[in-house]
């Protein structure tokens, strides 16, 4: 191969969950093929069709948000981001795999589901994709389904304790689900939340007149979340299986993932951004714009977010993804008007997850090796896209952001690129910035502007959890 098809970048600080070295990047057919301390004898000697100048700016993988829901169906109306937009904002973002969540209908089988989603994604991402199956129907042939999707690349498995005659699968068939992982190498993910017990307390708060957006909050109870995640973990023993928890937002569920890894268990858990960044109070904000930020598991009160980022920092929770989920205040959150219960849950966030995470580390909550770990190497690992995805290594995608850390923005509905009229961080002010991003060694984002393009982005299949071999 000539030079010319080569990428070469230089003088960057290169930080990968495991070393911070000042090294120069060579990128090959889309893959990164060499690195060497910068300045060094071999790094001096290489050409390059196209030279990266990176001086002062960090040289990071691109992020892995194993948590989005580009165009996902709820409550009546659609995720405002396509596959098209939400990916587009994910590259803005300094992202470049999300895995997303197939839909699994009630009495349809899995492939059904898969099927469709594959016709929304294919040809239209603008960075790289994988699929989580969500089972909303448990039963003899969605079972026997799951060995041939792991077969396939499509290793994990998201189930509901909560939203019942929707998603909701009852302990019994999470059982079933969770036996039928232990013997296919899947990974379950849970949503964890006693939703027979909050569709009570739904009901009583709109029979006593509380209607208000932050009474989503109240009725979706910490006790709730916690339980949950305690028998899901139960359940994951005696069914010897690995067990992933999503969106956890409780201190009290932190708990009880670290109680389960004291013992040594194959239990792992996600927070999201909105969960260490915005808290009850949001919700309370008067004219209904409380709405904004309602979303399942809810935002906890301010107190909570120090378990997280401690979680973070110990390990007891692994990786830090979005659940992006973006909703329209104006036609879409406005559904819920009078009745929070037809609030359409979840937060828009794949633009921001990388940038709010490095503020983390300007304010000294996080190292910069575990930012890029929860954000970048730990999804990549947990679902199977290791070394692949996730760092800078010889061999791997070329999936490269350079990140600026020393520009300041502030975050705003204005300038962001995901499809939805408002963000959930509004004014806030941030330390650090993406400039460019490589997707396979293409330049998608190009000192901030644009320059992939839809369908750039290739579908993933994925190996199982790399945290358990
Ligand atoms: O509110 C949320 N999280 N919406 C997306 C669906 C889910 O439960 O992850
Ligand atoms: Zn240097
Ligand atoms: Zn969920
Ligand atoms: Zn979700």
């Amino acid at each position: 191969m000539s030079s010319s098809t080569r990428t070469l970048i230089r003088g960057g600080l290169v930080i990968t969950a495991a070393d911070e070295i000042h090294a120069d990047v060579l990128i090959e057919d889309g893959r990164i093929v060499a690195l060497a301390a910068h300045g060094s004898g071999p790094a001096e000697s290489w050409t390059a069709g196209r030279t990266i100048d990176a001086t002062g700016k960090y040289v990071i993988p691109g992020g892995v948000d194993a948590h989005t829901h580009m165009e996902m169906p709820f409550g009546g109306t659609f995720a405002a981001d396509t596959f098209e937009t939400g990916t587009r904002a994910a590259a803005w973002g300094g992202t470049t795999t999300i895995v997303d969540f197939a839909i699994q209908s009630p009495g349809r089988s899995l492939r059904e589901g898969l099927d469709a989603w594959f016709a929304k994604a294919d040809g239209r991402c603008a960075i790289d994709y994988g699929f989580h199956m969500i089972m909303a129907d448990v039963n003899e042939g969605s079972l026997k389904e799951m060995d041939l999707l792991v077969q396939e690349g499509i290793t994990s498995f998201k189930l509901f304790m909560a939203y019942p005659g929707v998603f909701y699968s009852d302990d019994g068939q999470i059982l079933r689900a969770m036996q039928r992982a232990s013997s296919n190498g899947g990974l379950i993910m849970m949503h964890a939340e006693n939703g027979i017990a909050i569709d009570v307390l739904v009901e009583q708060a709109l029979a006593a007149g509380r209607t208000d957006p932050r009474y989503h909050g109240e009725v979706r109870k910490v006790l709730l979340e916690a339980e949950a995640t305690h028998r899901a973990i139960q359940l994951a023993r005696v069914a010897d299986a690995p067990l992933y928890v999503v969106h956890v937002s409780a201190e009290e569920a932190v708990a009880e993932l670290a109680a389960a890894r004291d013992k040594g268990l194959p239990v792992f858990g996600e927070t999201c951004p909105q969960y260490l960044f915005l808290s009850t109070d949001n919700l309370a904000e008067p004219d209904f714009e409380g709405a904004k930020y309602v979303c399942s598991t809810p935002l906890r009160p301010r107190d909570h977010q120090d378990a997280l980022w401690r979680g973070l920092r110990t390990d007891d929770l692994q990786v830090v993804s979005t659940d992006h989920c973006p909703f329209c205040f104006t036609g879409q959150k406005e559904m819920g008007r009078g009745d929070f219960s037809k609030i359409p849950n979840g937060l828009p966030g794949v633009e921001n997850r990388m940038d709010l995470l490095h503020q983390a580390v300007v304010e000294g909550k996080l190292s910069r090796r575990r930012w890029i770990d929860i954000a970048c190497a730990a999804p990549a690992r947990m679902f199977g896209l290791y070394p692949r995805k996730g760092t800078i290594a010889p061999g791997a995608d070329a999936d490269v952001v350079i990140y600026d850390p020393h520009t300041e923005q502030t975050v705003s509905a204005e300038t962001h690129h995901m499809a939805v009229d408002y963000s959930a961080y509004e004014g806030k002010r941030l330390t650090g910035r993406v400039e460019s991003v490589l997707s396979r060694g293409e330049l998608v984002i190009d000192r901030r502007e644009f320059t992939g393009r839809a369908g750039h982005g290739q579908y993933t299949p994925r190996s199982t959890c790399q945290y358990l071999t």
